[in-house]
């Protein structure tokens, strides 16, 4: 059983490019529960970052928020003031980022860097910062925090640097942690390590974890609700075991996924034919109708709404539909009860 308010309520996200000419997230809805690990995949350009930055409130330049809400505990970010909303971010949302480097600064020690967001955000002295931060550090499996701390990020290894981004991200224990493609900088055995410490210290600080990648084999034992998205919408959220997906591009993106070395039985990858959906592509219709291997003369006509299966599977295709007859949407794909907004 689900609690009945969620942590965080997304509805009609919907985030354009080139004055609105271009919309990179379309009409996004899902809710986040308190202390669940949620991963949201899809290839390339599919607009996972967007709708994070959006969360964040680090839409980059050129993009716009055209439409939605937001409502974190029970507040709507989009209605917040900047100052408010850095506020509330930076104390009760986290964000680890691909690239550990770009979101440490090089001219300040791990420490020093550390120790700032206790003093600054959480009003600690200088000496009772630093002594949280090398503690956090050890925390995150740093050997010899105190030498650590001394150190410039550019002494450190992509999996330690990375481990430092998570110390900084979970260090006032927030509420919600966004994890974007945290681990494709590292190598295999490293991004296991890295996925593990986010998992255990997320847990021990009863953090939701929205989990963003392309590598469906890091959800497994990690997330518990899959969310797939596919040229800017989500088509299918499911449970943990995405062993058995529901929507075509969902199957297609799990039989190209590069079979584990020591099974022989998977000697082939078999990738999804055709091209990624540009943002370009404004066609009425599925936007996987191009690529589909199931299409049908609807398909390219009408835009499919995000079904709701008996089992609580959600599914926007309509060779899916409960009774095949598409009557069971769970919500019109056209809503119109979330109000444009200016930011
Ligand atoms: N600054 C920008 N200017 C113009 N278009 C952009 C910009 N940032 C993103 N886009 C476009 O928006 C779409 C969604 O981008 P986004 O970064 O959210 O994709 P993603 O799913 O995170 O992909 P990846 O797996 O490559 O990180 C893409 O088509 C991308 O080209
Ligand atoms: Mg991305």
């Amino acid at each position: 059983m689900e609690p009945s308010s969620p942590l965080l309520d997304i509805r009609d996200l919907t985030v354009s490019f080139g004055d609105g000419r271009f919309q990179a997230v379309k009409g996004v809805d899902f809710q986040l529960f308190s202390g669940e690990v949620v991963g949201l995949v899809g290839e390339s350009g599919s607009g996972k970052s967007l709708t994070a930055f959006s969360l964040m409130g680090l839409l980059p330049h050129g993009a716009r928020l055209d439409r939605g809400a937001m409502i974190f505990q029970g507040q709507d970010l989009v209605a917040l003031d900047r100052r408010t909303r850095r506020e509330l971010c930076g104390r009760r949302m986290g964000m680890v980022f691909q690239e550990p480097l770009t979101a440490l600064n090089p001219v300040l020690t791990i420490g020093e860097q550390t120790a700032e967001i206790f003093r600054l955000r959480d009003g600690r002295s200088a000496k009772e910062a630093r002594r949280l931060a090398v503690e956090l550090l050890g925390q995150v499996g740093l050997p010899n925090p105190e030498r650590a701390a001394e150190s410039y990020p550019h002494r450190f290894s992509g999996g330690m640097r990375q481990r430092v981004v998570i110390a900084m991200a979970l260090a006032l224990k927030p509420a919600l942690v966004i994890a974007d493609e945290p681990t494709t900088a590292l190598d295999p055995t490293i991004a296991a390590q890295i996925v593990r410490l986010l998992k255990n210290m997320a847990a021990e600080r009863r953090a939701t974890v929205l989990f963003i990648t392309h590598n469906l084999k890091l959800l497994a034992g990690l997330a518990r609700r899959v969310m797939v998205m596919y040229a800017g919408r989500l088509v299918e959220q499911t449970g943990a075991d995405f062993a058995d997906p529901l929507h075509p591009y969902a199957q297609g993106l799990l039989k190209a996924i590069p079979p584990d070395p020591a099974d022989r039985s998977v000697t082939r990858l078999a990738p999804i034919p055709g091209q990624p959906s540009s943002l370009a592509d404004d066609r009425p219709g599925c936007p996987f109708e191009p690529r589909c291997p199931e299409r049908r003369d609807r398909c390219a006509r009408e835009l499919p709404p995000m079904f709701e299966l008996p089992d609580g599977r959600l599914v926007r295709c309509f060779q899916r539909a409960p009774q095949g007859d598409g009557q069971a949407a769970l919500r019109p794909a056209a809503q119109a009860d979330v109000p444009p907004c200016s930011g």
